[in-house]
C-alpha cells in the first residue's frame, strides 16, 4: 500500500485540488486534528461514497483551546494517522502549519450566534466554537471541496458548521456522520485514551442513561422525569455533570413540546480530568 500524499502549504493544497477539478473530480473534505480513530475513518468512508476523491485536513487547531485546556496534552500521532488513512483510501493529506494557518497579524475571528449560543458546550468553553468556525472556514476556503464530512459526535459543532457554510454561502455542503460507538456503547474520542480503567467502565453510563430516557420519554411524552433519572444515574457512576438537555435538533434551543420537531439529548459530563460529550437522536 503506497502512503497517502502529505502537502503542508495552501498553495500546494490548492494545486492539487484545482488539478482534480479539471479533471472532474468531486471532492470531499474530512477536517480533523488527528489522533485518528474508526470514527474518523468513518467520515472517510462516507465521503468516499459521495465524492471521487478525500481531503483529510489534520491540524491541532489553538484557537479552539482556552488557556484552561491544554493544547499540548492534546495526541499527536502524524505517522499512525496516515498509516490509517492509507488503509481508509485517502487520497491527500494536508496538515498545514500554525504559521500557514495563523500568519504574524492574524487578526479575523467568525462570528456566532444561532446554535453556537444555546448554553450547551458554549455555556463551558466561550471561545470554542468562534476558533472552530475560523479554522473551518479557513480549511474550506483552501480546499474549496464539494462536501464535507463532520462526526454526530460533536453534534453542537455540527449545527455550527451547517448554519456558518449556508449563512456565509460557502458553496460546501455539510454532511453529518453516524457517532461510531464501542461495543457498550461509549462514542469513540481521541480523549477516551486519558479514561483510566475504573473510569472506562464508569463510561458506559452515558449512553445507558441517554438510551433510557429517551425510551421513556416517548413512552410517557414527559421530558423532566426521565431527564431526571438519567442525570441521577450518570453522576451515581462518578461523573460531574455539565449537562444533560433535550433540544430541538436543528437550532439546539430548548423545544416547546416532546412531539413535533425532531429532537435530539445531549450530554456533557467529566470523571477525572477527562470530560466526554455525546448526544442521540430522541
Ligand atoms: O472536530 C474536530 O476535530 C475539530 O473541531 C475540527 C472540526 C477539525 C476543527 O479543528
Amino acid at each position: 500500500m503506497s502512503q497517502v500524499p502529505v502537502v503542508r502549504t495552501t498553495k500546494a493544497l490548492r494545486r492539487t485540488v484545482g488539478q482534480w477539478r479539471a479533471a472532474g473530480e468531486r471532492v470531499a473534505l474530512v477536517p480533523t486534528m488527528g489522533a485518528l480513530h474508526a470514527g474518523h475513518l468513518a467520515l472517510v468512508t462516507a465521503g468516499r461514497k459521495r465524492a471521487t476523491k478525500v481531503v483529510v485536513s489534520i491540524f491541532v487547531n489553538p484557537a479552539q483551546f482556552s488557556p484552561a485546556e491544554d493544547l499540548s496534552k492534546y495526541p499527536r500521532t502524524f505517522a499512525a494517522d496516515r498509516h490509517k488513512l492509507g488503509e481508509a483510501s485517502a487520497d491527500l493529506i494536508f496538515a498545514p502549519t500554525v504559521p500557514e494557518m495563523y500568519p504574524d497579524g492574524f487578526a479575523t475571528t467568525v462570528s456566532l450566534a444561532g446554535p453556537a449560543l444555546v448554553g450547551l458546550e458554549d455555556a463551558f468553553r466561550p471561545t470554542h466554537f468562534p476558533g472552530v468556525a475560523t479554522v473551518v472556514c479557513k480549511l474550506f476556503s483552501q480546499c474549496r471541496p464539494d462536501i464535507a464530512m463532520f462526526g454526530e459526535k460533536d453534534y453542537q459543532q455540527l449545527q455550527v458548521v451547517t448554519r456558518m457554510a449556508r449563512d456565509l454561502d460557502l458553496g460546501v455542503t455539510v454532511i453529518g456522520v453516524p457517532t461510531v460507538r464501542e461495543a457498550d456503547g461509549l462514542a469513540m474520542s481521541s480523549r477516551n485514551r486519558f479514561l483510566s480503567p475504573p473510569e472506562r467502565a464508569a463510561a458506559r453510563v452515558l449512553y445507558d442513561a441517554m438510551t433510557a430516557a429517551t425510551r421513556a420519554i416517548r413512552a410517557t411524552g414527559e421530558a423532566e422525569p426521565a431527564l431526571a433519572t438519567a442525570r441521577a444515574a450518570i453522576m451515581q457512576a462518578g461523573f460531574t455533570l455539565d449537562y444533560l438537555e433535550f433540544r430541538d435538533a436543528a437550532t439546539l434551543a430548548p423545544p416547546l413540546a416532546v412531539s413535533g420537531a425532531p429532537l435530539r439529548l445531549l450530554v456533557a459530563a467529566r470523571i477525572g480530568s477527562t470530560r466526554l460529550i455525546d448526544n442521540i437522536a430522541v
